[in-house]
């Protein structure tokens, strides 16, 4: 079954609360939690201490989606009895192994994230031990991008090469995502999609989620 996990950077932060008793009441399956640190993407978003608001609040799981330096450092402040994923970014860890292992210790499930410009390839040797692949659609920091067509073709790369290896990490993406594209993204195999700005810019909220969980 696909998943949508609505990315509560483009919501209402006066709201959070409630914005977040919406998508829950209309289905949605996961919270996408977007950490920005400033130096690894040009933007800062919210830390530990929003997300931690939200605890008792929903049953929803988190997915954390860190863009940011020194990942190890913050990786035990984000580990909550909601956090189902952490994800990191290639591009951001020299030790990405060890780092995944450290996820990995606190028994909760391990991302990868790949930017726009980085190869498939270069999770080659640590595919085995992942939970997911997040393969990025737009170059992290903002919400509210267009789609860079050319995530379709990695998205197929990676089905392909979980097929053939066996593996059985879920490929996650995020960007630009959209009621218009949202079947093509599926189709291509991904498993969960990750919405902002589509979702929390909508009239009504709720609703928004209905419809895509009709496409999904
Ligand atoms: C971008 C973030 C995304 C973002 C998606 O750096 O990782 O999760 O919130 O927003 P939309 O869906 O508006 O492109
Ligand atoms: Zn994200």
């Amino acid at each position: 079954m696909k998943k949508l996990a609505p990315s509560i950077l483009s919501a209402d932060f006066a709201q959070l609360g409630a914005e977040t008793e919406k998508i829950e009441k209309a289905g949605a399956h996961i919270i996408h939690v977007d950490v920005m640190d400033g130096h690894f993407v040009p933007n800062i978003s919210y830390g530990a201490t929003v997300m931690k608001s939200l605890l008792g609040k929903t049953k929803l799981p988190f997915d954390v989606h860190l863009m940011i330096e020194n990942a190890d450092k913050y990786i035990p402040d984000f580990v909550t009895e909601n956090t189902g994923y952490i994800t990191v970014h290639q591009e951001a860890c020299t030790h990405l192994d060890r780092t995944i292992e450290f996820i990995k210790s606190f028994g909760v499930k391990a991302g990868v994230a790949l930017n726009p410009a980085t190869p498939p390839q270069t999770l080659e040797y640590v595919a085995d031990k992942l939970d997911m692949v997040l393969v990025m659609s737009v170059n992290p920091g903002f919400g509210g991008q267009s789609f860079i067509d050319n995530a379709l073709t990695k998205i197929k790369k990676l089905d392909d090469f979980r097929k053939k290896n066996n593996l059985d990490f879920e490929i996650e993406v995020d960007g630009g995502v959209n009621l218009s594209n949202v079947r093509e993204i599926c189709d291509a195999g991904t498993d969960i999609i990750v919405a902002g700005s589509s979702i929390f810019g909508a009239e009504d909220i709720g609703n928004r989620v209905g419809e895509f969980l009709e496409l999904l």
